[in-house]
């Protein structure tokens, strides 16, 4: 059973998980690289808790428990203190997640997992930076964290039956609920993800349907509670190509080519909302 959590990395996922792991009543150290990062991740969970209490959905000896669950600190040795899971959610890149999960290794006793949230990365890749691959494993997230009910928990090549146990346990705990992946590429809910998008994006640039066909389509006709075509402008049309071209380059499959739709927009700087402009305009 997880009683003390070290989550890396106080962004956006990181700040959420500590968020979710705290209310379900495990204490958490949230480690980020400069204190300002730390406090600003903090700053994110006391603003959502004290909504909850606002709105009387918590009373006040649960906001302050929850609140006073999470620490924070700049410290591996702080951070890793005591802990029996880590979970790290820094920036995208495999050198930084493999120097962070070899000082885990280093730092942390020997029945302690070591979880990533990658969306991308291979977790044995990540997992061969230590002397432990068998207690490695990921938890991959949906943003936001706290509103999104799935985690996907990935078996790297030498993760243990027992830790994948544990892990699902862990997500039950926290109110999520899991789905186990194998090692591959966008793990299973973002290859279809994907697919959805670029779909989208090249029925719009073949001039066979309109944005606002598409979304009324799977909306009305497959119950999707957004459309595609919605969802990549709130997520930006940069960000959608980005992962189109990632999981192009690892799986080497045409279906994943990005839309040559989505190089035209970002040239014209139609980005989705953050620009005022995507599929759809928006007023700023
Ligand atoms: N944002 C999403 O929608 C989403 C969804 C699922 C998974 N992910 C994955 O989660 C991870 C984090 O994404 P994010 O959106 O929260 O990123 P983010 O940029 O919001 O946060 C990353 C944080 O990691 C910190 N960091 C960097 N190096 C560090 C180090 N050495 N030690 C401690 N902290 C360090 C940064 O200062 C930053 O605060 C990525 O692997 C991403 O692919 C993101």
């Amino acid at each position: 059973m997880i009683k003390k959590l070290c989550v890396i990395g106080a962004g956006t996922m990181g700040a959420g998980i500590a968020q979710v792991a705290a209310e379900s009543g495990i204490d958490v150290v949230l480690r980020d690289v400069e204190a300002a990062f730390v406090e600003r991740g903090l700053g994110t969970i006391r603003k959502f808790i004290g909504k909850k209490l606002e709105k009387g959905k918590i009373s006040q000896e649960a906001h302050d428990q929850i609140v006073g669950r999470v620490k924070g600190t700049t410290s591996p040795e702080e951070g890793f203190a005591g802990v029996d899971m880590v979970i790290e959610a820094v920036f995208e890149s495999m050198e930084l997640k493999q120097r962070i999960f070899a000082e885990a290794d280093r730092l942390c006793g020997p029945s302690v997992i070591l979880s990533s949230n990658t969306s991308t990365m291979s977790i044995s890749k990540i997992a061969s930076a230590t002397g432990r691959p068998e207690r490695v494993v990921g938890t991959h997230f949906f943003s936001p964290v706290p509103a999104m009910r799935l985690v996907e928990v990935i078996r790297g090549e030498k993760t243990d039956a027992a830790v994948i146990d544990a892990t699902v346990e862990f997500c039950k705990a926290i109110g999520k609920t899991a789905i186990l992946c194998k090692d591959v590429p966008g793990f299973i809910v973002n290859r279809f993800l994907c697919l959805l998008y670029n779909e989208a994006a090249n029925q719009i640039h073949q001039g066979l349907a309109t944005a606002q066909d598409i979304d009324l389509g799977l909306k009305l006709g497959s119950n999707h509670l957004m459309g595609p075509v919605e969802i990549m402008d709130m997520a930006g049309v940069d960000v959608v190509n980005n992962a189109l071209k990632a999981m192009y380059e690892m799986t080497g499959e045409e279906r994943y080519k990005p839309s040559p739709l989505f190089e035209q927009m970002i040239r014209e700087n139609r980005l989705g909302r953050k620009t005022g402009r995507g599929f759809y305009a928006y007023d700023k």
